[in-house]
């Protein structure tokens, strides 16, 4: 009986190693395996700044702290894991949900008929989902045009590109974060980390990573001054040796899912079952999203585990959920968020997924849907 998640991690004997040598050093945490790994990080993403922190999540807090006032308006979407839209409101700032294009990201359209009508919008908080990019000229031009901050949520992105830009080299926006979770391309077990060109925003990022202390030359050893209210959401040494190991491997990952992605194509290509957006090389493929015209979700859905294939959802719209609902949202005009999840379905994708697993999940799914 198969027993196929939709994501998860490869960790070799390598990866093992290099946690354990850790383990018999110094130290534990916030020793020099931090440090090498940031530099990694911006090598891989081409940004100028980057900083480890303890999750995607923790990423996007402190992100919002550096770019966002109290009541700043900010565009964002609703196809995303929760995290992205409640960094807005930790920062006590107002997430606007705007609807999605066909390949499941916010439509930057959309997002500019709005940045005419209200100047008071501040930003475009955009998640290039899957692990495909948005066009980063058009990401840009809005930036420029309606002198807004713009963050992109790379977490399903890294190793992406498009128009030969990188994901996380911050050339349309001011900040990208990064997640390391288990089912993300690279993992730290916990982790995430925050990429910058600004050394304004890096500097500042670093102090409230450490409960908001700075310390400079002049002072003693024993001092330090806390500037303002930070956070203890540092990555440790130890994630940050397993972060550093999983790079090296960050090529034969992406190849990998890109594999597995062209099989799907080339299975559904005369089916019904359709691939979110057409073959794209850039594209990181943390998710393979497909949209499946079924009578009832729940029940293609069970039909599936039940078979051993644990098929995904991304995304419930976020604004529908209670919380969101509480504070009033839930109404929004978002017809294509709202067909989209109604047909979504995340296939099994991860570099350890076996050529016999495809074909299992691609006949199964043919099979229930009646192909
Ligand atoms: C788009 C997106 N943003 C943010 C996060 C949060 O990352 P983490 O789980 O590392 O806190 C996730 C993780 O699921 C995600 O998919």
């Amino acid at each position: 009986m198969y027993n196929i998640p939709y994501g998860r991690q490869s960790i070799s004997d390598e990866d093992i190693d290099e946690v354990i040598k850790v383990l018999k050093s110094n130290f534990l945490t916030t020793g020099p395996k931090v440090k090498e790994f940031e530099e990694a990080i911006s090598e891989v993403t081409g940004a100028k700044y980057a900083v480890a922190v303890s999750s995607g999540t923790s990423a996007l807090h402190l992100s919002s702290l550096v770019l966002l006032n109290k009541d700043d308006k900010v565009l964002t979407t609703p196809n995303s894991f929760l995290a992205t839209s409640n960094s807005i409101l930790y920062a006590g700032a107002k997430p606007i949900f705007v609807d999605i294009t066909s390949d499941g990201s916010i439509d930057l359209n959309f997002c500019e008929e709005m940045l005419k009508k209200d100047s008071s919008i501040k930003a475009i908080y955009a998640v290039s989902f899957s692990g495909k990019m948005l066009n980063q000229e058009r990401l840009k031009e809005l930036k420029q045009r309606y002198n807004i901050a713009i963050l992109e949520d790379h977490a399903h992105s890294i190793g992406a590109y498009e128009g030969g830009i990188r994901a996380g080299s911050c050339y349309a926006s001011d900040i990208s974060t990064f997640s390391f979770h288990p089912v993300k391309t690279i993992t730290t077990a916990e982790g995430g980390a925050i990429t910058t060109n600004s050394k304004e925003i890096y500097e500042k990022l670093l102090s409230l990573r450490n409960h908001g202390i700075v310390k400079t030359s002049d002072m003693a050893t024993f001092e330090y001054e806390m500037r303002e209210l930070g956070y203890n959401y540092r990555l440790t040494d130890l994630q940050s040796a397993l972060g550093l190991s999983q790079l090296k491997r960050l090529e034969e990952f992406l190849q990998k899912r890109k594999e597995i992605a062209k099989n799907y194509h080339k299975a559904f290509k005369d089916s019904s079952i359709k691939p979110l957006y057409p073959y794209d090389e850039g594209s990181a493929y943390h998710l393979f999203v497909v949209r499946v015209n079924y009578h009832d979700k729940r029940e293609l859905y069970e039909k599936l585990h039940q078979r051993g294939i644990k098929a995904q959802l991304h995304y419930l719209p976020i604004n529908k959920q209670p919380y969101y609902k509480s504070l009033g949202y839930g109404d929004e005009d978002t017809p294509m968020m709202d067909s989209y999840y109604k047909e979504a379905l995340s296939l099994p994708i991860y570099p350890s997924l076996k050529n016999d697993e495809q074909k299992y999940v691609i006949n199964t799914l043919k099979e229930i849907v009646g192909e």
